[in-house]
């Protein structure tokens, strides 16, 4: 059985992944606050994301790039006069709405009168703010919507220190912020969101061969966060969808319980940005071909992923409810590789200092294989599991009085407990770290 949202956002509040934000006030629409399990999660994906896309990688190029940027960018780039969704109020209850997200138009979804909603306008998504102390048209800045706008404007800076070959990407990982008219579904549609972006440039000819490999990648990425091939599905988006850059657009979508959305995207947006920033800036942004001489733009191929949906889709996919040792048990079966907690270790019993010395002694050896090893000595064993099991810890490991050697045979062996079975070995602590590297490789 699939999970439904409500045991997600329920088990995500409970265990410390995520909270509304802003909570004690009454919240705030649109954000959400990352608590200790769920910020570890969220940077083992960002971490994998990176090793897979940079890091492993010749041709990528990380930046971090200010959230402010000179409000030009974003009249250059389109988002000044074109990032905008269609907005509707109602006249009686004032509410408003995304106009094509509305099952019936001549009804108000929240007051249920008939013909009260207004005509559709542009409302654009770029949340505002004042640079400095000075009033003004001059100083407004925009928080930016896209983390890739700093990519852009960063291509030359890049070129300039590296001298990088085409193709070559520019990458980073930040926060961008659209005023959504209605954000909902949890993580799915926020008003502070997170990206992570890859600018890939190519030459000119060579952009459908790039596509066809990010394609590739971003589905292999899929996988080896633990989404199941079956719940992403691709859609081709037809030229009146794709955003005003884009020539071609895939979107990689999920099954969430809400239904099949957007997780990620992956566009072609010609040159259309480096041109535009090169009109808009005055500079020169052309690329120079060393061997040749030639000066040309750039095309682009973007890959563009959505932390927050990403971590939706992998708690969704986790999420397991089965039956265990006659008991009913709710898991999540994180791949290690993003699971926030890599073990737990566990004395037998708390009071007996001889075993709690142990344990200690094997959390600092498995800590140097990776330093996420919780410690956990409260309540029964079998409680322990579950609540490791219900976070998706991948093993267990109890030290016992066997550790310590009243049977000889097996001293210094402790039993490591795997989540999705329930299943116990009994190890060596030196197979206890291997399984827990291999688990990581
Ligand atoms: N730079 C291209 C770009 O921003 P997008 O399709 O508007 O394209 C890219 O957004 C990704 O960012 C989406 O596929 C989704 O994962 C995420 N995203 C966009 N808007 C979001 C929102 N309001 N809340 C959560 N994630 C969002």
């Amino acid at each position: 059985m699939k999970a439904s949202l409500e045991q997600i956002v329920s088990l995500a509040k409970r265990r410390g992944f995520v909270y509304p934000g802003s909570e004690i006030y009454g919240g705030l629409a649109g954000t959400f606050d990352y608590g200790p399990l769920g910020v570890a999660l969220k940077k083992n994906i960002e971490n994998l994301w990176w090793r897979t896309f940079v890091d492993t990688r010749d041709d990528m190029y990380g930046i971090d790039a200010a959230i402010l940027m000179n409000p030009k960018a974003w009249e250059a780039s389109g988002h000044v006069a074109g990032f905008s969704d269609p907005l509707v109020e109602c006249a009686n209850c004032k509410k408003r709405f995304r106009a094509d997200h509305l099952e019936d138009a001549g009804t108000c979804p929240a007051c249920g009168k008939q013909g009260t909603l207004g005509e559709p306008r542009q409302f654009n998504m770029m949340f505002a703010t004042k640079a400095g102390a000075s009033e003004g048209e001059s100083a407004t800045v925009y928080l930016r919507p896209e983390t890739a706008g700093g990519m852009f404007v960063n291509f030359k800076n890049v070129v300039d220190s590296f001298h990088p070959k085409l193709p070559f990407g520019l990458a980073q990982i930040g926060k961008a912020f659209r005023n959504e008219i209605a954000p909902r579904e949890f993580l799915f549609r926020v008003r502070e969101l997170e990206q992570m972006e890859v600018e890939y440039f190519v030459r000119p000819e060579a952009w459908e061969e790039a596509f066809e490999a990010w394609r590739t990648g971003m589905l292999a990425f899929a996988k080896e966060l633990g989404l199941p091939e079956a719940s992403v599905h691709e859609l081709e988006v037809a030229a009146e969808d794709r955003a005003h850059y884009s020539k071609r657009t895939i979107d990689f979508e999920f099954d969430y319980p809400f239904g099949r959305k957007e997780l990620w995207g992956l566009a072609y947006r010609t040159d259309f940005d480096l041109s535009a920033h090169q009109a808009g800036s005055g500079q020169k942004l052309e690329y120079i071909d060393e061997a040749s001489g030639e000066k040309f733009l750039p095309h682009v191929i973007e890959p563009s992923f959505g932390v927050g949906r990403t971590m939706l889709a992998v708690l969704m996919s986790a999420f397991k409810e089965d039956e265990l040792g006659g008991e009913a048990r709710a898991y999540l079966a994180l791949s290690p590789k993003v699971a926030p907690i890599k073990a737990m270790v566990s004395p037998l019993l708390k009071n007996k200092p001889e075993l709690v010395e142990k344990a200690k002694e094997v959390r600092k050896f498995l800590q140097k294989v990776h330093p996420a090893i919780a410690w956990d000595d409260n309540g029964n064993i079998g409680k322990r599991y579950r609540r490791q099991d219900e976070i998706g810890t991948p093993f267990c490991i109890t030290v016992d009085f066997d550790t310590l050697g009243e049977k000889p045979e097996l001293k210094d062996t402790v039993t490591l407990r795997h989540r999705d079975t329930g299943e116990q070995e009994r190890l060596s602590i030196e197979e206890a770290a291997e399984r827990i590297r291999a688990s990581l490789a």
